[in-house]
């Protein structure tokens, strides 16, 4: 059904942007970027069929962060990982191996953990949807084709295990790039509370569902804990939210 509207989007506005829950009528030049398409491509590769995702500015968004933090000291960080489209698309971008730092992947591999969700979520059908995408096959069920994945590049460690239970295992002293991507509040708010200390001045942090629609409890849950921590996020017309660590 949404899909059918950024169609009819694009044909009666061809410049316009139209997909993952976004129209603009802006420059969206990046697209042609040969860089982007090849880090696209890749990320797309990692999820093993066509690009059912179509998140292009998502993760335009991303490798811009990434970028960015590629310059500082510090790890890489992805709580959420999934197929690992994002990463993938990070990796492939800074040419990974080069850059002599670690990406940690943290998932449970197997959706969302009922442990760790709000009242509200579970009301709201939390568990749910994520036994539906595994079901479906948006979730990933199993880490072995993840490994598959990611057995390209050497320094990557992939956590198996519910966060936060598995935070600690994390063993980088500073971190430069954070993106927290798990669909729900608690174990986002954990991650974010872990890391903020370990991160290093200028890191970047990426909160992916921060401004989607209906994800409403996560963005409550980032609203408490940065006026807590001292730092605005910025809400993106994209879905997400930016954090810059300035000190
Ligand atoms: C939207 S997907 C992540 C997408 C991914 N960032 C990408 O680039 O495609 C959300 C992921 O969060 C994971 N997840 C949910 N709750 C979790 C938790 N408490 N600990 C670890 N992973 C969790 C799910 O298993 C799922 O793979």
């Amino acid at each position: 059904m949404v899909r059918s509207q950024y169609w009819l989007a694009r044909k009666v506005l061809p410049n316009v942007y139209a997909s993952d829950g976004l129209i603009c009528f802006n420059s969206h030049a990046f697209l042609e970027d040969p860089a982007f398409q090849r880090a696209y491509q890749r990320g797309a590769k990692a999820v093993g069929g066509p690009d059912w995702y179509q998140w292009h500015w998502r993760v335009h968004v991303g490798l811009w962060a990434a970028q960015n933090a590629s310059r500082l000291e510090g790890d890489f960080v992805e709580c959420g990982v999934n197929f690992g489209f994002l990463s993938s698309a990070v990796m492939e971008h800074l040419d990974w191996d080069q850059l002599g730092k670690t990406f940690y992947l943290l998932d449970t591999f197997a959706g969302i953990d009922p442990r760790f969700i709000t009242d509200g979520e579970r009301v709201g059908g939390a568990m749910k949807k994520s036994e539906r995408s595994l079901h479906h096959g948006t979730y990933v069920s199993g880490v072995d084709s993840v490994r598959a994945n990611f057995a390209q590049w050497r320094n990557q460690r992939i956590i198996v295990g519910a966060v936060p239970e598995t935070l600690d295992q994390v063993d980088a002293d500073t971190v430069a790039f954070l993106h927290i991507d798990m669909n729900c509040a608690p174990p986002e708010v954990a991650a974010l509370r872990y890391f903020w200390p370990r991160l290093t001045p200028g890191a970047v942090v990426l909160l992916d569902d921060y401004s989607y629609r209906g994800f409403d409890e996560q963005r409550r849950a980032m609203d408490e804990l940065t006026a807590e921590l001292g730092v605005p996020i910025c809400a993106l017309p994209t879905g997400q939210g930016l954090i810059i660590k300035t000190e």
